[in-house]
């Protein structure tokens, strides 16, 4: 009622030509509804142009996309069988407690039920330790140049960021890190392997880091790679087998399991966490759709393996290549390689040529790493075709 009587004000006096009197009281309106600091702050998501109509405006006829670290082999056959036998009950609300799959997921990773949650994928688990476990002025402790979601999340939820420089070797500074507790550290936020270098920590590394941390400290460690990282690196530690009560898993569908639109993530960790993050996510999260896609991923061992040895083959195509073509890399457990291009005029060049040539890569000066590049990891053809523009894009500098 008073909504419209507001409108119906605004209207009037619009087209009353009493223009003045109107404009006023819409600033009132605007002054009554203050937008907290931290949240006028954050810059708001431009979207770029929408795939088709680059691809469209560039004529291209073969392009690879390879800036989002999605899986390109499409979704999980088995997630959309899934999904098809799910979608009859939409008009019932999904088991707000996600018990089938939360009971996979426990077996799967030898834990208990209750050791498991679920969300709209790990970024909003993420999103949701804020509210679990922050009270005001406690803080979270990372690297620069790791997952931009983190620095996002935080910064809605009003929540201060404490950065270290990541290490030489572009991989999370343990040592730097322990060395920047302090009283009002409430987190650690790990991303291994870390997106976007692809950096990993290794097994004996984190548990000792692990330990170093004092008790009362929430560590995350965000898994979001773990099925590449896990065939690509003999020492990579699968934190879901910790039984330390201040480590928490984050996991993701979004990647090996190729159902990144569906949203679905899961977080493995001590049932007290865990029981903190259930009762703050949105209740009826994930939908049902999701939920059985979950389930029906989680048994699809032929796409799965398909998935992560197409990664751990391909990686050394690149590998080769950027030897070849005297490009810096830095190794990577991900499904994707960051290329250390120096300065960031060369990472724009590298980015709108290989875009005219019809593979989409990802600058990185939204992550902190403004002088690189990531790739990710495709298909067999659209890695050749991002070879083909590397090569040509090097002939062109040798001239
Ligand atoms: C390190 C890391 N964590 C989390 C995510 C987000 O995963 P989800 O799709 O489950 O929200 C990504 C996605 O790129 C990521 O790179």
């Amino acid at each position: 009622m008073f909504i419209g009587y507001k409108v119906n004000f605004l209207i009037n006096a619009t087209n009353s030509s009493d223009l003045k009197f109107g404009r006023l009281y819409l600033n009132q309106i605007s002054d009554m509804i203050h937008i907290p600091e931290n949240i006028q702050e954050l810059k708001s998501y431009k979207p770029g142009k929408p795939l088709p109509q680059i691809i469209k405006e560039l004529n291209l006829s073969e392009v690879a996309v390879l800036w989002n670290n999605e899986n390109n082999f499409g979704p999980s056959p088995r997630a959309l069988e899934c999904i098809a036998k799910a979608t009859p009950n939409s008009h019932l609300y999904p088991d707000p407690v996600c018990t089938e799959l939360r009971t996979l997921l426990a077996k799967k990773w030898n834990r208990s039920f209750d050791e498991v949650a679920v969300g709209n994928g790990s970024e909003s688990i993420f999103n949701n330790l804020f509210n679990a476990f922050f009270k005001e002025g406690e803080e979270l402790l990372t690297c620069e140049g790791t997952f931009v979601a983190v620095y996002i999340w935080a910064k809605a939820n009003n929540v201060k960021v404490s950065t270290v420089p990541l290490n030489q070797k572009f991989g999370f500074d343990l040592d730097a890190l322990l060395g920047s507790i302090n009283d009002k550290t409430k987190a650690i936020y790990l991303s291994n392997p870390n997106n976007p270098t692809g950096a990993m920590i290794a097994e004996q590394d984190l548990v000792e880091f692990i330990e170093k941390v004092p008790e009362h400290i929430l560590i995350i460690v965000d898994e979001a790679y773990y099925e590449f990282a896990n065939d690509l690196g003999v020492d990579y530690p699968n934190s879901a087998n910790y039984k330390y009560e201040n480590v928490l898993t984050l996991r993701t569908f979004s990647k090996a399991y190729g159902i990144a639109a569906i949203r679905i993530g899961y977080a493995i960790g001590h049932s007290k966490l865990i029981e903190a993050i259930m009762k703050v996510k949105l209740t009826f999260e994930p939908s049902n759709l999701a939920q059985a896609a979950g389930i029906g991923a989680l048994s699809d061992f032929e796409y799965l393996e398909k998935t992560i040895s197409n990664n751990t083959s391909e990686i050394q195509k690149y590998y080769a290549v950027f030897k070849e073509l005297d490009l810096e890399y830095i190794p990577s457990y991900g499904n994707f390689v960051m290329l250390n291009l120096k300065t960031e005029g060369i990472v724009q060049y590298y980015f709108e040529e290989l875009m005219k040539m019809g593979v989409f890569v990802r600058p990185l000066k939204a992550f902190g790493l403004s002088h690189c590049l990531r790739i990710t990891v495709g298909l067999p053809e659209e890695n050749e075709l991002c070879f083909k523009a590397l090569r040509k894009l090097a002939a062109v500098s040798a001239k």
